[in-house]
């Protein structure tokens, strides 16, 4: 960025720039078919094929020639994505509508990073240190067993109450990694507001070997703190009732019990919990992007102090190859442009995330916050209408339980979804059915889908195999539906920080280019707002049920009318 330029001077329209123009003449020329390219172009995988960190990305089935590429290398360039993200990397306030630097990448820096990072007068490397250490010490307290509850028994679950990127990261990362968790130490974790999570989550917990994390990044959203006191209400009760906890002993037993983490250590103090219990961040992390934050507490105390600094480690190597590498093999930035390819010019709707591991079953669910939250903005970062469109739906769900659900209108739907496929070269659990490695057939379905999608079958071929009539239209496959593949050795720490940190920065470009604030969330004010207005209304306040809209007041009246407990 140039430096005289400031975070929140209009940015450029992508749509008035030379290679937009370019590109939709391109599109419009473009011809062949991913079967006709492949064919012509013997090096077209590799040619489209990159290394970030441990990861391999094939972007080869993806509707792009190399003059896709340039051409969408070139929009970069001229919107200034790189230097946004080298402003973004050193502290310049680019979360504009708050009017906040942007510094998760400075959560995951190497301790001794030189030379230190000083933002708006704080020391952000050793504050960050510094918090880290506290959240370690805690965490090797209660795995060694001398952090107890108030009736002296070691912690066995950890309950995290959290909701958005208070609970997704972690609650994601945990599925990830879950086999590393310490033998008799497990995570569970508390979101919504339906009173069913707070039943559930605690109804066969012993009080007196839980521990509770509250977290929250600003500790005022309803959701968590209506949570947390519904379980510190079943936590004291439940000690009263099978240890005899008497009420001088009540503030003890929140003390050994109740952690807390957030940026308002006042609110923290305010809820009761001891401000020496608590861990903060900044500002200057969005919530969608703190699992690597003290917001993984959780994670540390239940998975270990080590694999969260290896976690810590994968996040940032990604990091350094999306700060360094150059733009022609930069993975996260040409992500980020193939997803504008795909939204802007070959018109997708949606983007699927399709991870061939039964342990990031919660990984698309973690994109959809990171993504959608970040991205579904109309507005541009100096207040401006957006210029074109803006942030694709994304979803998934594991392979190949997708493949028995969705994956049919992925393959011959009228609508394009491109696709991301990820998976892992070592499986986590090695599984032998007789002779064979149940792994190897996980994966052949992986290379199979990505294989199927790009090339497709031809009524030629379906012929060949003896259908005749209105069949063969019917078992016949288009091809050309675009996917990346990318795989990694194993799914270990490391891996699933490069993850995360990968779709962080396919996120921030994608901003970039269509010119918005990727790191505020005004879009989830209003529902919160009016929730709170309708509480009168809900409890069976006439005259305020009357003052509601035709529709709201009939559901309200319905609601009065059915509710039985
Ligand atoms: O409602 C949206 C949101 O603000 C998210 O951005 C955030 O991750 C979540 O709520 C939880 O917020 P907090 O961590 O402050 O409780």
């Amino acid at each position: 960025m140039n430096p005289a330029t400031s975070p929140s001077a209009a940015p450029v329209d992508p749509t008035a720039t030379a290679a937009w123009g370019e590109l939709e003449a391109h599109n419009i020329e473009l011809t062949g078919s991913l079967r006709e390219w492949f064919d012509a172009d013997p090096r077209r995988a590799e040619t489209f094929t990159h290394d970030a960190a441990d990861l391999r990305v094939d972007l080869s089935k993806n509707l792009v020639t190399p003059r896709t590429r340039e051409l969408l290398l070139q929009l970069a360039q001229e919107v200034g994505v790189e230097a946004r993200r080298d402003a973004m990397f050193a502290g310049a306030h680019v979360n504009t509508t708050e009017d906040r630097a942007v510094l998760h990448t400075a959560l995951r820096r190497p301790s001794g990073a030189s030379p230190a990072l000083e933002v708006d007068g704080q020391q952000i490397d050793a504050d960050v240190q510094e918090t880290l250490q506290r959240v370690y010490d805690f965490a090797r307290s209660v795995r060694s067993g001398e952090w107890t509850g108030v009736t002296g028994k070691r912690i066995e679950t950890v309950v995290n109450i959290g909701i958005g990127g208070s609970d997704l990261g972690p609650v994601m990362v945990y599925e990830a990694l879950k086999p590393l968790a310490q033998d008799g130490l497990s995570a569970r974790f508390l979101s919504n507001i339906d009173p069913t999570d707070a039943y559930e989550t605690t109804r066969d917990l012993d009080p007196e070997t839980t521990l509770v994390i509250v977290a929250s990044k600003t500790f005022t959203t309803l959701e968590t703190l209506t949570n947390a006191r519904l379980v510190r209400q079943w936590l004291l009760t439940g000690l009263r009732e099978q240890a005899g906890l008497t009420a001088e002993q009540e503030e003890e037993a929140v003390a050994k019990h109740f952690v807390a983490v957030s940026t308002a250590l006042d609110e923290v103090e305010a809820f009761g919990i001891d401000p020496r219990n608590a861990f903060g961040f900044w500002n200057w992390v969005g919530g969608r992007y703190s699992v690597d934050s003290a917001i993984g507490t959780v994670l540390a105390t239940v998975l270990g102090p080590e694999v969260f600094e290896e976690l810590l480690a994968g996040f940032h190597a990604m990091d350094e190859h999306f700060a360094a590498a150059p733009a022609a093999q930069n993975v996260p930035l040409l992500m980020g442009l193939l997803n504008v390819w795909n939204v802007n010019f070959l018109e997708a709707e949606t983007h699927a995330v399709l991870p061939y591991s039964q342990y990031l079953h919660r990984f698309p669910a973690y994109l959809q916050q990171l993504t959608m939250e970040s991205n579904g903005k109309s507005v541009r970062w100096d207040g401006s209408l957006a210029t074109t469109e803006t942030g694709e739906v994304f979803w998934g769900e594991p392979g190949t339980n997708g493949q028995h659900a969705f994956y049919q209108l992925i393959h011959q739907g009228t609508r394009i979804v491109p696709a991301d496929f990820i998976a892992f070269a070592s499986p986590n659990h090695a599984l032998a059915d007789g002779e064979q490695d149940v792994h190897e057939l996980f994966l052949a379905n992986f290379f199979a889908q990505t294989k199927a999608l790009a090339f497709g079958k031809t009524a030629e071929e379906v012929r060949a195999e003896g259908t005749e009539g209105p069949l063969v239209a019917a078992r016949e496959f288009s091809g050309d539906r675009p996917t990346t593949s990318i795989m990694a050795p194993a799914l270990t720490p490391s891996v699933l920080g490069q993850l995360i940190a990968l779709y962080e920065h396919i996120t921030f470009v994608q901003g970039v280019v269509w010119g918005i604030n990727s790191f505020d969330q005004w879009g989830v004010e209003l529902g919160k707002q009016l929730a709170k207005g309708l509480a009168g209304a809900v409890a069976g306040d006439e005259e305020a049920i009357a003052a509601e809209d035709a529709s709201t007041a009939g559901l309200i009246r319905y609601y009065r009318e059915h509710r039985r407990d």
